[in-house]
């Protein structure tokens, strides 16, 4: 009999707020869609609500918690501790409110992503979707990227597209993007792992679309 093992990659992933796309990441994961586990959630707030979440499906939660930290750069230090005891093969930024600095990055080289609710490079930082609002545009959307040390910077690995309609608020927009952030975040990830993404400079390419 043929059984095909499956690499077990290991998911650390990074979520300061509500935790949607984590869910998305659990759920992919616990039914077959993902090529790995979400080893860890490591948060730097102690009031995530992704930490109930992580609970819930037994997936054991680091707290790096700002204010426990003096300088900004002992609490990097402290994070890049945390996250380098879990050996991830991946680290997912979903809703991780905090920049990473250089020495994360450098030990983490093309490992890292992140997910954002704008059409990159379009509209980055916070209230993305607001920003799009303001500005009248008729498409908005959300990017997975390599992250870099700018904000929302790194290069692209996927995008999705929505509408903007006449009456969108900020809310209704907001959920329409993230409809589409759970997918694409899913299949970004499985790119990465399953080693098709290739990155030239800022041109990522996915080997077999
Ligand atoms: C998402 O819109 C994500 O794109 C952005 O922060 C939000 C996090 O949402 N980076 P959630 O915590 O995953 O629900």
């Amino acid at each position: 009999m043929n059984s095909v093992i499956q690499p077990e990659f290991r998911i650390v992933v990074l979520a300061s707020g509500r935790g949607t796309n984590l869910q998305a990441i659990i759920d992919a994961s616990e039914s077959g869609r993902l090529l790995g586990k979400v080893v860890a959630l490591v948060s730097d707030s102690p009031d995530a609500v992704a930490l109930e979440r992580a609970r819930r499906h037994g997936i054991p939660q680091v707290v790096v918690d700002r204010k426990s930290y003096a300088s900004k750069n002992e609490f990097d230090l402290g994070l890049l501790e945390a996250v380098r005891r879990l050996s991830p093969d991946l680290v997912v930024l979903a809703g991780f409110m905090r920049l990473l600095g250089r020495s994360f990055l450098e030990r983490f080289p093309g490992k890292v992503i992140n997910i954002h609710p704008s059409l990159l490079p379009a509209f980055k930082g916070l209230q993305a979707q607001k920003q799009a609002l303001d500005y009248g545009v008729k498409y908005a959307g959300c990017t997975v990227h390599f992250v870099d040390e700018g904000v929302d910077t790194g290069p692209i690995i996927g995008q999705r597209v929505v509408p903007v309609l006449p009456d969108d608020t900020e809310d209704t927009l907001a959920a329409r993007i993230l409809v589409e952030e759970h997918s694409l975040l899913v299949e970004c990830i499985n790119a990465v792992l399953s080693g098709r993404v290739r990155t030239d400079g800022r041109k990522v390419t996915i080997d077999g679309g």
